[in-house]
């Protein structure tokens, strides 16, 4: 059978993935901080679940925990890094910016370095990163998050060619906008999918091993206008969705 671990499972985006890909036939492990959440999924998930409390920003002490797990499950042929925070930190207040860069920076790398030396030794393994559309442009109004959802496409981007030989798949997830608990009262929201919505494509783009997928698909329209459209229209989405900045 199938293992595949889901970092951030405990809500939102992650929790759907989790559930499809227990529905789909994998074992899966269950990280987050909040254990009681990843208790309540697991009678959720009709497939054998094992859980790990993980904070991703305690980096090390994160890796150990990981490689526990991964023995624990006996192995691991997939890993969804989905943790993330943002934390809409306008006035760019160092600690909720550095907080931003420990868990989807540092704390993504963390997970990747444990999962990757993993794969490399059964040469064999799929990595999944959720990233975000507002990893295509700046953000006045929270440059460290769409700062660091580009570091981890292009985090990804950079494995994907590292691994081309040791079939190692890497797939770079880039939602739109989703309901969840870190989308909620945010202004300006369209194309918005449930998560379970999103979680169903996002298993499609794992069975398929796209390099890089947008969730839902019609957000790569979007994609392909964020990255042509010049400074002075983009700052215009200020005015018309009244995003503070
Ligand atoms: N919602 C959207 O519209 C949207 C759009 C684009 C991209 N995304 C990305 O999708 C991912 C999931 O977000 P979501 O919208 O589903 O939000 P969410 O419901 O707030 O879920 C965030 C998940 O990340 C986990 N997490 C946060 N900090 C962590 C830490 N230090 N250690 C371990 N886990 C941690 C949370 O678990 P605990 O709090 O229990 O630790 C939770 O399971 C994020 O990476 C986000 O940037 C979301």
């Amino acid at each position: 059978m199938k293992k595949a671990i889901v970092i951030g499972a405990s809500s939102g985006i992650g929790r759907a993935v989790a559930k499809v890909l227990g529905q789909d036939g994998y074992e899966v492990g269950l990280v987050a901080r909040r254990i009681e959440l990843l208790r309540q999924l697991q009678q959720e998930i009709p497939a054998q679940t094992y859980i790990k409390q993980i904070d991703v920003s305690k980096h090390e002490a994160a890796m150990v925990l990981l490689k526990e797990l991964i023995q624990e499950m006996g192995g691991l042929d997939l890993i969804v890094i989905n943790s993330g925070i943002n934390t809409h930190n306008i006035n760019l207040d160092w600690k909720p910016e550095i907080k931003t860069i420990d868990v989807n920076v540092s704390g993504f790398v963390a997970m990747i370095n444990v999962a990757v030396k993993h794969f490399l030794a059964q040469n064999s393994g799929h990595i999944v990163g959720i990233s975000s559309i507002a990893g295509l442009r700046g953000s006045g109004a929270c440059s460290s998050y769409n700062a660091s959802k580009a570091f981890v496409s292009n985090y990804l981007e950079g494995l994907r060619h590292r691994f081309r030989r040791n079939n190692i798949y890497v797939t770079d997830i880039c939602p739109g906008f989703v309901e969840t608990a870190m989308t909620k009262g945010e202004p300006g929201q369209f194309w918005v999918a449930s998560a379970q919505g999103a979680a169903k494509q996002i298993l499609t783009a794992i069975e398929k091993k796209e390099k890089v997928a947008y969730i839902t698909r019609r957000w790569g329209i979007i994609a392909w206008l964020l990255k042509i459209l010049p400074d002075w229209i983009y700052r215009l989405r200020y005015k018309i969705v009244k995003i503070e900045n």
